[in-house]
């Protein structure tokens, strides 16, 4: 255990603090010193990029925090027929929202219910919140609520662990109207028959076009957690409105089968049937056996398992995505033997998941004429780069709650000893280039502030095992 390194990590977290109205209400996406603020929006405090933040907070006992960001986001949430005035800086929040014009003449309104991707606080008085509107590529960030419900949830836990009851805020009118008008959004009937949830291009951590549009993994593993919140949260009435439990049932036993793939099944859908009409098809996406890539044939030729990408008409993407993978094991939506499978795989694939730093956001990267067509030639995003197969040591602290959650926590430790190794010299970068992460991105943010966090919830974690508690779903009645 690194002692001065997670003191020096924590003075860094300390630096990433915003204040509002007196308040400290998020941490900013980074710290480097010279960010050129107009261009980039690093600046900002992302929903996402808080909630390793927010982990880390909680597990230094510090709840005022993560309370004030709950409020301040839910307070931003698209919401204009809202009877509710609520409390504290939720009121403050949507009054201030009042005075500005939410009507922009080139878009239409996203549905309510949506939370924005970040927010930037000006002179510490006013907050301009960013739906996709300003971010680059104009993406939806779909995934900010379903982080947001997840760190309601942990901060009850929290609030629960420390015995103060007094603290909690999930049940007052204002959460449960957020979290119903969030959980609507996600349950909006569409064109769509699966139990999964559609989204658009880039609609979460991978927020530039990679080919993840559809229905990715990551967006699956944090609709199901936020289902669970849901269910743990919301008043019975709602619950049953909105059919929470019938939804979850059905989506993790379809995510159990379709997205899962293993040495055996990799072998049948290598043999597949195809153009199969009628209820007892096999082969129900009709995907062609010549869309199996040559990699994962001699990748996944041992042990080991995961949950694919992305499945669609005649699509599986077989890339291997990490955070959707922990997430679905950390909420348990992969049985048992699935998450021990997957995390044989990282240790079968050490090399090429974890490699020097851990760990690579997505494997294999896309080349060639595939990057051409599948990036739009994003020169950020080239092979081994970023968002295409770079390493990403944010991911650290879901390797550890994964881990530790199987029992084996030998795997992070490992883990963050390889990482420990080059963090601080670096000056924490936001993630790192080539096939095995053993330089700083070529354009990596330095001082990261999630780099930050990850690392420090994976270090308490591994102290504190029993911090698990607050982020694990235990197992499904499926299983
Ligand atoms: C980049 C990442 C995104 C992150 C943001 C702020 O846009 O792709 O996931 O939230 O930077 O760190």
């Amino acid at each position: 255990m690194n002692q001065s390194l997670i003191a020096e990590a924590e003075a860094c977290f300390q630096q990433s603090i915003r204040f509002y109205n007196g308040k400290p209400v998020g941490t900013v996406a980074a710290t480097e010193k010279v960010l050129v603020e107009e261009q980039l929006n690093y600046n900002e405090c992302f929903i996402r990029d808080f909630f390793p933040c927010g982990l880390a907070f909680l597990m230094q006992g510090k709840r005022d925090i993560v309370k004030n960001f709950l409020e301040v986001t839910l307070g931003l949430q698209l919401d204009w027929e809202s009877p509710i005035k609520g409390e504290g800086l939720f009121a403050e929040v949507r009054q201030a929202l009042l005075t500005q014009d939410p009507q922009n003449e080139e878009w239409v309104r996203p549905g309510q219910g949506l939370m924005p991707a970040s927010f930037l606080v000006v002179n510490q008085q006013e907050i301009k919140a960013d739906f996709g509107q300003r971010a680059i590529g104009r993406v939806t960030p779909v995934d900010s609520g379903l982080w947001w419900i997840f760190l309601l949830k942990i901060y009850e836990k929290a609030c629960d662990q420390a015995n103060v009851p007094e603290e909690k805020i999930a049940h007052r009118p204002e959460f449960q109207r957020g979290m119903k008008l969030l959980l609507d959004l996600c349950l909006a009937k569409r064109f769509d028959m699966t139990p999964t949830m559609l989204v658009p291009e880039g609609a979460f951590m991978i927020d530039r076009r990679m080919g993840v549009y559809g229905h990715p993994i990551e967006i699956q593993a944090l609709f199901y957690i936020a289902l669970k919140v849901g269910l743990e949260l919301l008043n019975p009435e709602d619950i049953q409105l909105l059919d929470l439990e019938n939804r979850c049932h059905r989506l993790i036993k379809y995510i159990r089968h379709h997205y899962w793939l293993d040495p055996g099944l990799l072998r049948r859908v290598y043999r597949y049937q195809t153009e199969e009409f009628g209820e007892t098809a096999l082969n129900k996406f009709n995907i062609y056996a010549n869309t199996v890539p040559g990699w994962v044939l001699r990748w996944l030729d041992r042990k080991g398992g995961y949950l694919v990408g992305n499945v669609g008409v005649g699509w599986i993407d077989f890339r291997f995505f990490t955070q959707g993978n922990l997430l679905s094991i950390i909420s348990s939506l992969t049985t048992p033997k699935q998450s021990q499978a997957i995390l044989t795989l990282i240790e079968q694939q050490w090399l090429s998941l974890i490699g020097e730093m851990p760990m690579k956001i997505c494997y294999p990267a896309v080349s060639g004429r595939d990057w051409e067509i599948i990036t739009g030639c994003d020169p950020k995003n080239v092979p081994w780069s970023y968002h295409n197969g770079g390493n990403w040591p944010v991911l650290m602290w879901s390797l550890a709650a994964a881990s530790v959650k199987m029992g084996q926590a030998e795997i992070a430790t490992h883990a963050i000893t390889i990482a420990e190794k080059n963090l601080m010299k670096d000056e924490w970068p936001e993630y790192y280039d080539d096939e095995d992460g053993n330089i700083i991105g070529r354009q990596a943010r330095l001082y990261q502030t999630w780099t930050i966090s990850g690392y420090l919830v994976a270090q308490y974690l591994l102290q504190n095992p029993q911090y698990l508690d607050l982020i694990s779903f235990s197992a499904s009645p499926d299983d």
